[in-house]
């Protein structure tokens, strides 16, 4: 039997979505925790990420001409935390989470060299959608590390998580 939910109900059903840090230049360099963010094309390959106008960074990526999407692993907790806390108008996120800023390949926005996964992205739309604006990105560069496994990536929706059983 089904139970009519209220639409904050309707959004704690997800049981979490994929922990990214983006990173972009400009101004100033930032890095800044996101649970938003998702595949918006295959062909070309976008990326989005979902920012609130609130945050600093907000600014500095409607200012930057590119960004990047770096995963970071289950053991970058600690970092992942203080990159979702702490604000870059006040402290060096890098500084701060003890992250190495990275030359990037093709964009000007730096990369967090801890992450196992570096993605550049050249913006290529900004969507308003309610009290978050989606920044799309096509992919321009991207690496790996050897070790790195999806199983590792941390998951986020009110609580930590890493991926559970496979299904098929
Ligand atoms: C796990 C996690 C996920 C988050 N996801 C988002 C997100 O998708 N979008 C967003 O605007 N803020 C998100 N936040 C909040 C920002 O990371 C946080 O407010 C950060 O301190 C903003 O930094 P800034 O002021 O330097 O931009 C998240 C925080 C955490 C801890």
């Amino acid at each position: 039997m089904k139970q009519t939910i209220s639409s904050d109900e309707a959004q704690d059903c997800f049981s979490g979505f994929p922990v990214v840090l983006g990173s972009v230049g400009g101004s100033k360099d930032n890095v800044i925790t996101l649970a938003m963010c998702h595949v918006f094309s295959f062909k070309p390959a976008l990326l989005g990420v979902g920012i609130a106008p609130k945050r600093f960074s907000h600014a500095l990526f409607k200012e930057s001409k590119d960004f990047a999407i770096n995963i970071p692993d289950k053991k970058m907790l600690r970092a992942v935390e203080i990159c979702g806390s702490k604000s870059g108008r006040k402290v060096d996120k890098f500084e701060a989470a003890g992250l190495t800023r990275e030359k990037a390949e093709k964009i000007g926005s730096p990369l967090v060299a801890e992450c196992p996964v570096n993605i550049e992205c050249v913006k290529v739309k900004e969507i308003e959608a309610g009290d978050h604006t989606w920044f799309i990105g096509e992919v321009v560069a991207a690496r790996r590390d050897a070790s790195y496994r999806t199983a590792d990536m941390l998951l986020y929706w009110g609580e930590y998580r890493v991926i559970g059983g496979l299904v098929k």
